[in-house]
């Protein structure tokens, strides 16, 4: 719309005039390292991935006269994980639904929203629940990967389309939620789906055209595809069986690092998939079943995509344990010389420190509670594992869980601290091949959460020394699944948690110094920017990203309840958010008395929900409750003829929830059954079913 744009224009226009009046100039102090100045350019701020700003108008003396400079809110989203960027003024971030927002920096206006409409996409999104991390900037363009798989180019300015690329193949399990990098003339994308045998890779695409420059797959394909291949080859050699088929995964989904001092990409791969490995790719006596390139940091050239180096965090991974997480550049003294290192804290609980140059392990040491292993070897750079488990022999309990020590939230380092800023939780995962009462199993395995000390279900906010591989300091959280982490050169951390607050702390201490009620929970991370000779600090307030354990990640807020947002932050402002809904961490169960459960259903209702439902409405009708509504509390889910209508005319499709045209009206109303059943059950009117006999293979 060429008028609201032109208005847009001349609205910041018209803004960035009194700063250009007072004389003020923006405050650019020289990035230490590839970090973020006045700008956010790359999803970790800077080329350095490190969630570090260099600005330090806003800091440890004036944090607390710190305000919301403005709000707005974002109808229709649900889940926001995205680190949003800003280029020159503007800040662009990614919604649930793979949109993108352009947004006014200094008045929080929308400048434009572009929606790739990722509902007319269903056969590639039905298999996650819909998120987005973030899109990435180069040269004019906004560059954003699509649930579906698509990567899509705007012009920054306006949001217009210039071109979309199918990432995937027909029939993939892959999906996008990761941001996209773009580095020199290229964009890098990954996907998801491990987790269903997906095969991963990452691929760069011409920033310009759109075109493919190349491919490489984080897992071998056939021998026929492996042929000729140096990399695929070397990785074919640590599978054995028809893996191919079986399934492998090691997606990228999450994070990619660019070097520009080596002009090298990493890419962090994911999980197994199958998790069993002996399902997977069954032991050879005498060969290497390492399962490459699952669970590694993988350094590929950033110009051909050929492979440079691997290191496995989780050789023959088992436990849905990934190398996903960001990976930060810096240069820290290791043996009194400076040493170009990668930092990555993957979900298996250890903090690596990897020379980047050879991909050589220097340290690794846990974090957390970690039971799988004693230590990382430092000769060998492998884990010195504990016995059995792999569920060799029954049941294997361990920590971390599968949602790990630490997940994809953003972690930051400070380069004026020496500290690492890790969103940390705690967790333990029971693993079975056998199924007990109530279990779903997976592709072969059964794995349930464990509670069994009081830091379980419970997160910090650990400051880590990457150097002498020890905390600093742990400020605790009651839960467990909160934000990424921001750290400035004001000498401040910040940090937005689950009970929905943004808060600052001393970077050196961990004392609290500011708090912001955010009316919801946070997960993604802040950054922070700089307009006209002022620093901003800004958050997306979007609690969810997670249906695992639904209990364990209920926080209170209800799906549309609250408003989610962009918040913005100045010192010395004092804008109102509009009150929203206070938690609640009460169930509000409905029934209707009238309604005839077909008890004959209830087995076959509860294998449909979990197979077609769970994933947004949570683990038997439980929803964390912001992905998709708690379905005990819907009205509309009481009348099988209103459900029938949401699920084959897709009524609600637009709004995230997904057509299912092929379920009969039979499975509608066996569906019906076991939602008013587990309505009733939360009601207290019906005893809790034991599901006993029903071990949910798929
Ligand atoms: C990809 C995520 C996703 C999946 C999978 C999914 N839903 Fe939904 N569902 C949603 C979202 C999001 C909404 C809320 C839409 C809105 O804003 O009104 C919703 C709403 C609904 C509603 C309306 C609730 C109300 O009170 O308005 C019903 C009923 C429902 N879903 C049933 C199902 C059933 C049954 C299945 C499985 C066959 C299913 N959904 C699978 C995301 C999902």
């Amino acid at each position: 719309m060429p008028t609201r744009r032109r208005i847009a224009a001349a609205f910041a226009a018209a803004l960035a005039m009194p700063a250009l009046l007072a004389g003020a100039a923006a405050p650019d102090p020289a990035p230490i390292g590839g970090s973020a100045g006045a700008d956010w350019r790359s999803h970790g701020g800077g080329t350095d991935e490190s969630g570090y700003s260099a600005l330090d108008q806003i800091d440890v003396g004036n944090v607390n006269k710190l305000g919301l400079a403005w709000s707005l809110d974002l109808p229709g989203e649900a889940s926001l994980e995205a680190t949003p960027l800003e280029v020159g003024g503007t800040l662009y971030f990614t919604g649930s639904y793979s949109a993108v927002y352009a947004v006014d920096a200094v008045s929080g206006r929308l400048l434009w929203r572009y929606d790739p409409e990722i509902w007319r996409y269903p056969a590639k999104t039905h298999i996650v629940f819909p998120v987005n991390r973030g899109c990435a900037f180069a040269d004019g363009r906004i560059f954003v990967g699509t649930l579906d798989g698509r990567l899509i180019a705007l012009d920054a300015k306006t949001g217009k389309l210039q071109w979309s690329v199918d990432t995937l193949s027909p029939g993939s399990m892959n999906s996008s939620t990761g941001a996209p990098l773009a580095f020199r003339d290229k964009v890098l994308i990954g996907n998801g789906g491990a987790d269903y045998g997906a095969r991963g890779f990452v691929t760069a695409y011409d920033q310009k055209t759109g075109k493919q420059a190349w491919r490489f797959y984080t897992a071998p394909g056939s021998p026929e595809q492996n042929a000729g291949d140096p990399a695929m080859e070397a990785a074919a050699k640590t599978w054995s069986g028809k893996y191919w088929k079986t399934g492998t995964g090691g997606t990228a989904w999450n994070g990619l690092t660019f070097d520009p001092a080596l002009g090298r990409v990493y890419i962090g791969t994911g999980n197994s998939g199958p998790y069993d490995p002996a399902v997977r790719s069954p032991e050879v006596k005498g060969a290497n079943g390492d399962n490459l390139y699952l669970a590694s940091i993988v350094a590929l050239d950033a110009d051909t995509g050929k492979y440079v180096w691997h290191y496995q965090v989780n050789p023959r991974e088992a436990w849905d344990y990934k190398a996903t997480a960001g990976m930060i550049l810096a240069t820290i003294p290791v043996d009194g010389r400076p040493r170009r290192v990668l930092m990555q804290a993957p979900t298996n609980g250890f903090f690596y420190v990897l020379d980047r140059e050879t991909g050589k392990l220097i340290s690794a040491e846990k974090i957390g509670k970690v039971t799988w292993a004693q230590r990382i070897d430092l000769t060998t750079g492998r884990p010195v594992e504990n016995p059995n488990i792999r569920y060799e022999t029954g049941v294997t309990e361990m920590w971390p869980s599968q949602l790990g020590t630490h997940n994809w939230q953003p972690m930051a380092f400070s380069p004026k601290t020496g500290l690492v800023y890790i969103p940390a939780m705690q967790l333990g995962t029971r693993w079975s091949r056998e199924a007990g009462p109530g279990d779903v199993k997976f592709k072969g395995v059964v794995a349930n959460p464990i509670i069994a000390d009081a830091d379980d279900a419970k997160g910090t906010l650990l400051a880590w020394d990457p150097i002498a591989q020890k905390a600093a300091w742990r400020v605790p959280r009651d839960m467990m699944w909160n934000g990424g982490t921001l750290a400035t050169a004001g000498n401040l951390v910040f940090q937005g948690t689950a009970d929905g607050f943004l808060s600052g702390y001393d970077a050196r201490s961990g004392k609290v110094l500011w708090r912001f009620d955010a009316g919801l929970g946070i997960v993604s991370a802040p950054i922070s920017f700089a307009v006209g000779g002022r620093q901003y600090v800004s958050v997306l307030v979007g609690y969810g990203g997670n249906t695992f354990g639904a209990g364990l990640l209920y926080a209170g807020w209800k799906f549309g309840a609250q408003p989610r947002r962009l918040l913005t932050f100045a010192v010395g402002r004092h804008a109102k958010l509009a009150p929203s809904a206070p938690r609640d961490m009460q169930l509000h169960p409905v029934d209707d008395p009238s309604f005839r459960i077909d008890e004959a259903s209830l087995d076959q209702g509860h294998r449909l929900f979990v197979m077609h439902c769970a994933l947004c409405h949570g683990p038997n009708v439980a929803s964390s409750a912001t992905a998709a509504p708690d379905l005990r509390e819907s009205g509309l889910a009481m009348d099988p003829q209103a459900i029938r209508a949401v699920l084959h005319d897709g009524a609600l499709e637009r709004q995230g929830m997904p057509r299912f045209e092929t379920l009969s009206d039979r499975e509608v109303s066996q569906i019906a059954s076991y939602i008013r059943a587990k309505a009733r059950e939360a009601l207290g009117t019906r005893k809790p079913r034991t599901e006993e006999d029903l071990p949910i293979t798929f």
